[in-house]
């Protein structure tokens, strides 16, 4: 069979972070290598979706082009892939030659079908910013679920798209004004001739997942209108029509054309140029779109729609859109900063732990939620007590047996069960695979190794080996076929790690060249190599203390002095969307023109408090090493950041006592060295297992104590730097 395992295209504007990982590219991958296993033609494919206001946006927000944001994520995220096991067969990128060409050429299919007519339309135009706003510029509240920042093409809190003009109280994000709706020329896709064949396609997709038909049902049932599909935007793929000159294709347009064009550039890559028919113009072909659930209208109604207008393509077969990851309960977002993110978490952990763990909690058909006292105990126990300990031991105890794998002789009871389950996982957990329900074929995997786990102690070879050979021999290499069968059937889910048992169990070639047929083999007498730990245990810090805290990025935007107090200002604190008011003892060090504009870090939850008469909302941080004081201040200069510790969000943060406050431990320390693991030298020496750029020598930072351990205080993209010389080893108040 030929399956395309189609993979939404992220926007090249930031790293991902595991939300995408868990919503499209480690089911798809899943999919894709359980298939080729199973020897099905495969051909896996995605690419960066370079243009459009997602990447624009950053790009104003960084003072550089799209072009260079985007090239720089493209590269983040192609490595991220490829450390993270993710195969696509071909990843490619929508600036390309070969996307825009095959993109034109769509379009005018689509243009002489006469599905694509120029239509005039109401946009939203800037007075202050002079300028026409694309969609995602507008912000406002949504009018489906009240969600007070939805943007101008979509709400993200209840998932609808939307029109610019649906926004209550719109404003625009660049200049916050309101915008007027003035008269532009566009050009449109006919959707609405699309409702009733759309209709019945999707009638007849009663095995899709239920979400996924509901939602598109109920998108039609609201009626279809034709779309405008060009912008007023100069960042993206030209219109191949006279008069829009100024104008580029929509980004979503374009981008979902990217499955075809992605697959066409594979087959010119391996030199089969036609190859690509085979997929696209076979009606038996199976297309598979791997996508978050934001990203539903676009796969299941505008694409099918747009793949009828062409006329010859073949339809998705299946859309298994995933629903939201929540980080510890709050939506996973890349524009807002909020999430954890995949240079991070790659640089910390195996990249089959992240994999296990993400299967095992996969939000196929609800919202699942991450968090890393979980992360840390199923990895633990699940994955290295479980599985990576029962072949240790099945390994380890063989090969100082027999250096090798031993015969089979005659089978009793628990040898036919074992095998029978062996066959039987095999058979479950493609079924399963092949329905997309990846995280229950996992679980089936698991039984499989909870099985292993009791015929080994049940067969207690350790004793039976002093007496009869010949049955020691059969229980050894009856365990060896369940480490066989796990490591076959777990390929899809651990991959680097099944082929490393693949490598002990004494094969030469690679595990991918075998079939998930030969997993009920029995084995060749090969040799046996010293085996490895799978695995090192995972040590947990719980982070109690730094979730009590919720420390953000403001700006000082008024100082004034305070009537009843000779020693305090008065300061105003703007938070971005917010300004807080605080009464801090800050005149014997700063002048007030030292303070305006300064960027500093506020206490956001601590209790407000009155101070001489006046209520203060809030601490600034400062070091005082008894001598001096020095406000901290960040490297990022964004309003409203939180600060963090490694990827470590706090959790949303309750009220904090000053009394609590006072009990946490902070240190400020200078920079001795750099690099992998930095000497910091504080009250003492520390070291701490975060990388710092070279040009920090000298600098002085904040540490954060959890327990004993030392993290260095941050936000996203920046750190914590004291704004004066302090003493190393001066404590923050
Ligand atoms: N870039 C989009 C997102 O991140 C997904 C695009 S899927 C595509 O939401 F196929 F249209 F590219
Ligand atoms: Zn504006």
């Amino acid at each position: 069979m030929k399956i395309l395992v189609c993979v939404a295209w992220p926007y090249s504007d930031g790293p991902l972070h595991l939300g995408h990982i868990y919503g499209a590219y480690l089911p798809a991958d899943i999919f894709a290598r359980y298939h080729r296993m199973v020897g099905n033609q495969v051909l896996m494919v995605s690419g960066s979706d370079e243009h459009g206001t997602p990447i624009t946006f950053v790009a104003e927000r960084e003072g550089v082009s799209p072009a260079e944001i985007s090239e720089r994520y493209h590269r983040i995220n192609s490595q991220i892939f490829e450390k993270l096991g993710i195969t696509f067969d071909n990843y490619s990128r929508t600036s390309s030659q070969n996307h825009k060409e095959v993109v034109r050429d769509f379009f005018m299919r689509l243009y002489n079908n006469g599905y694509i007519y120029e239509g005039e339309m109401i946009s939203p135009y800037c007075p202050k910013c002079k300028r026409f706003l694309p969609d995602r510029y507008v912000e406002g509240t949504c009018p489906y679920c009240g969600y007070e920042h939805a943007r101008g093409d979509q709400c993200d809190n209840c998932g609808r798209t939307l029109d610019p003009q649906d926004l209550i109280n719109p404003r625009c994000r660049i200049c916050g004004s309101t915008p007027e709706f003035k008269k532009t020329k566009h050009l449109f896709f006919s959707l609405s001739k699309f409702e009733e064949p759309l209709k019945e396609w999707i009638s007849s997709k009663d095995y899709w997942r239920e979400n996924v038909r509901k939602f598109s049902y109920n998108f039609i049932s609201s009626g279809l209108k034709d779309r405008a599909i060009t912008r007023d935007i100069d960042w993206g793929v030209e219109v191949p029509l006279p008069g829009y000159e100024g104008k580029r294709i929509y980004v979503w347009f374009e981008a979902v054309i990217g499955y075809l064009s992605s697959t066409i550039e594979y087959s010119k890559k391996i030199g089969k140029e036609d190859l690509w028919k085979d997929f696209w113009l076979d009606e038996n072909a199976r297309h598979y779109y791997f996508i978050g659930k934001d990203n539903i209208p676009f796969h299941t109604i505008i694409w099918p729609a747009m793949l009828m207008a062409h006329g010859e393509l073949v339809l998705p077969f299946d859309v298994p859109a995933n629903e939201y990851l929540r980080l510890e309960g709050g939506k996973f977002s890349k524009s807002a900063g909020y999430g954890i993110f995949m240079p991070q978490i790659l640089e910390k952990f195996d990249p089959d732990m992240v994999r296990f763990y993400s299967a095992l909690n996969l939000p196929e058909i609800h919202d699942s939620d991450f968090s890393w006292d979980d992360f840390y105990s199923k990895v633990n126990t699940e994955l290295i007590d479980k599985f990576g300990n029962f072949v240790n031991r099945v390994l380890k105890f063989t090969k100082s047996k027999y250096g090798r794998i031993p015969p089979m002789y005659e089978l009793d009871d628990d040898d036919y069960l074992a095998i029978n389950k062996i066959r039987e996982t095999g058979e479950n957990m493609a079924k399963l695979i092949e329905k997309v329900e990846l995280k229950k074929a996992l679980k089936e995997w698991l039984s499989l190794v909870y099985f292993g786990n009791q015929y080994f102690d049940k067969s207690a070879p350790w004793d039976i080996c002093k007496n009869d050979d010949k049955k020691c021999s059969t229980k050894l290499h009856i365990s060896l076929m369940i480490v066989k069968s796990l490591a076959i059937y777990g390929y899809p889910y651990i991959p680097f790690t099944s082929q490393r048992i693949w490598k002990m169990l004494g094969n030469r070639d690679d595990i991918s060249s075998y079939k998930w047929i030969d997993a009920i083999s029995p084995l060749e007498e090969y040799h046996i190599q010293e085996p490895e730990i799978l695995f090192k245990k995972l040590t947990f810090i719980n982070f109690e203390n730094w979730q009590k805290l919720d420390i953000r990025v403001g700006k000082i935007i008024e100082v004034k002095d305070h009537p009843n107090a000779d020693r305090l200002y008065l300061l105003k604190v703007s938070l971005g969307d917010e300004t807080r008011n605080l009464v801090a003892g800050l005149k014997a060090y700063y002048a007030p023109e030292e303070l305006m504009g300064k960027f500093v870090l506020l206490l956001y939850n601590l209790e407000p408090a009155e101070i001489r008469g006046i209520i203060s909302q809030g601490m600034l941080l400062a070091a005082d090493d008894g001598k001096n004081v020095s406000l901290l201040t960040p490297t990022e200069k964004i309003p409203g950041k939180r600060v963090i510790i490694k990827d470590f969000q706090p959790k949303n943060s309750e009220i904090i006592k000053h009394k609590d406050f006072s009990k946490m431990r902070f240190e400020v320390v200078r920079v001795e060295t750099t690099g992998v693991k930095p000497l910091l030298k504080g009250s003492k020496d520390y070291t701490v297992e975060e990388n710092i750029d070279d040009d920090l020598i000298g600098k002085e930072l904040v540490l954060f104590f959890e327990g004993n351990t030392p993290f260095i205080l941050r936000t996203e993209n920046g750190l914590i730097l004291t704004d004066r010389i302090v003493d190393p080893g001066a404590r923050i108040r």
